[in-house]
């Protein structure tokens, strides 16, 4: 085996595996933050990735793409099933986002859990040189920490958590919040998207078990006695801010902007939101407040057009074929209701795009939607900031994102309140443009100043013990 000075551990890898026409093996980028977030960090570090192709019951060797060191970890059908679709994306992704679905708790799921955080340890306990940096990633491998310290106590570890983390009495419901814990607790710094997820983790150790916490400095003994200092504290994500800019401004980006907008009718306002097909965004919330908009004449379609991607997500697990479901009965209500021949209310796209075709379709928005019941960071928010070198357009943003805690000149929303939701979209679309341009640019300085390259520095920074943090100083 190689060893590697620095290993990334994530569920996904960034390139999914695809049969190509002929059955050969294709890769292609693979959907959500994560990946966008980590890429542009593991080509610059020379490191490798450990982490699975999204496909069940296949091998693969490692190989290299793009740059960077890809090591494969292999789920049969049935870890897919209790490990990923169970555990990960019907037990903890709901009760994380705070239930707005309820959890379903298998014992047989954690069961799953545990053996594949197990693998995903080995694996990364194989490819470490001595002293390695290992950074794990998200809910998916909370018990990895743990596992990669028993096996080699002479590694760095990292953890990322890039979905909240619940309060307390929403944490407690899980049967095993203890080993979760103690599973994070292997690590040397656990990071969080908002300080409020910190602080809820942080209360949920001293609760289950009694550790002295200083600020962000968790005293963890050891099975000698002796005490470790672990760090819980929050480092948000971005995004390669200088990367959208630069795609949003090429001349054929801006030209296919144009004609999105052509092919909608040309109307006044072109509303936009982009998500992955998933109950904590909200896209029936806005639904809903589009559609009575539209119905009570405060917009008409000729003015207003909602484009609606929502790409394909987690397709087998029930809650979001249900959800699937009811977006697509609201969308062909509404357009069934309100669309004209010239125009429809809502262009719905249940698909994912390229990068370049996003930012066109930014460029085009004049008012983006972002209403996440409870969203960890969500970069959408800031790729459509980040994509507005013109400092127009306006951002309507869910309180409940970790994203509303740096940008505060959005109109900020709570989605549940339908009639404040409603206003603040009028507001959006009828907002003078001295406003607009006063909003778009004290969001873009905030976005500048918290790059992606930021955010990875600080937190390996503070990892590899170059981040100052002294105890008790939050
Ligand atoms: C979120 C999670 C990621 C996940 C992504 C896509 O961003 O934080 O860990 O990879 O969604 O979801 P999926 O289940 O397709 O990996």
């Amino acid at each position: 085996d190689a060893a590697y000075d620095m290993i990334v551990v994530s569920n996904r890898l960034p390139v999914d595996y695809q049969a190509g026409p002929d059955g050969e093996t294709q890769w292609k980028s693979s959907p959500g933050g994560l990946v966008t977030a980590l890429e542009p960090v593991m080509r610059a570090a020379d490191g490798a990735w450990i982490g699975w192709a999204g496909v069940a019951d296949r091998e693969f060797d490692p190989f290299e793409h793009d740059g960077i060191s890809i090591i494969p970890v292999p789920l049969s059908a049935s870890e897919l099933e209790e490990y990923y679709e169970g555990f990960s994306n019907d037990t903890l992704w709901p009760l994380y986002h705070d239930v707005i679905a309820p959890p379903s708790f298998h014992r047989e799921w954690w069961d799953a859990y545990v053996r594949v955080n197990r693998r995903f340890a080995e694996a990364a306990a194989r490819a470490a040189s001595p002293g390695a940096v290992v950074w794990v990633q998200d809910y998916q491998l909370q018990l990895v920490p743990r596992m990669l310290r028993e096996s080699r106590p002479d590694l760095v570890i990292g953890f990322f958590n890039h979905i909240p983390f619940p309060a307390y009495g929403i944490y407690s419901q899980l049967p095993w919040r203890r080993q979760v814990i103690d599973g994070l607790l292997g690590a040397d710094v656990i990071g969080f998207q908002r300080a409020a997820d910190a602080g809820n983790f942080t209360r949920a150790v001293r609760r289950l078990f009694g550790y002295a916490t200083r600020g962000s400095v968790i005293d963890v003994p050891d099975a000698t006695g002796e005490v470790r200092h672990v760090v819980a504290r929050h480092f948000p994500i971005s995004i390669d801010v200088a990367g959208f800019e630069e795609m949003a401004r090429r001349p054929e980006v801006q030209a296919r902007a144009r004609e999105i907008r052509a092919s909608l009718g040309d109307p006044e306002t072109v509303m936009l939101g982009v998500d992955r097909l998933d109950y904590t965004k909200g896209i029936r919330h806005r639904l809903k407040a589009f559609g009575e908009l539209l119905r009570d004449g405060r917009l008409t379609v000729e003015q207003a057009t909602l484009v609606q991607v929502a790409s394909p997500s987690r397709e087998r697990v029930e809650t979001y074929r249900q959800l699937r479901d009811e977006i697509e009965l609201m969308v062909g209500r509404l357009n069934g209701d309100h669309s004209t021949l010239g125009h429809a209310a809502i262009a719905y796209l249940h698909h994912g795009y390229p990068r370049e075709e996003m930012v066109a379709l930014y460029l085009a928005a004049d008012v983006m939607l972002v209403t996440a019941l409870r969203d960890g960071m969500n970069l959408v928010a800031k790729e459509y900031v980040a994509c507005r070198f013109d400092e127009d357009g306006v951002l309507l943003l869910s309180e409940f994102t970790g994203a509303s805690d740096e940008l505060r000149q959005a109109v900020l929303v709570n989605p549940h309140d339908i009639e404040g939701l409603k206003d603040a979209m009028v507001e959006a679309a009828s907002m003078p443009k001295r406003e607009r341009t006063r909003r778009m640019r004290a969001l873009r300085r905030r976005v500048r100043e918290n790059d992606v390259a930021n955010w990875s520095a600080s937190f390996l920074k503070t990892l590899t013990g170059a981040g100052i943090i002294e105890p008790g100083v939050p």
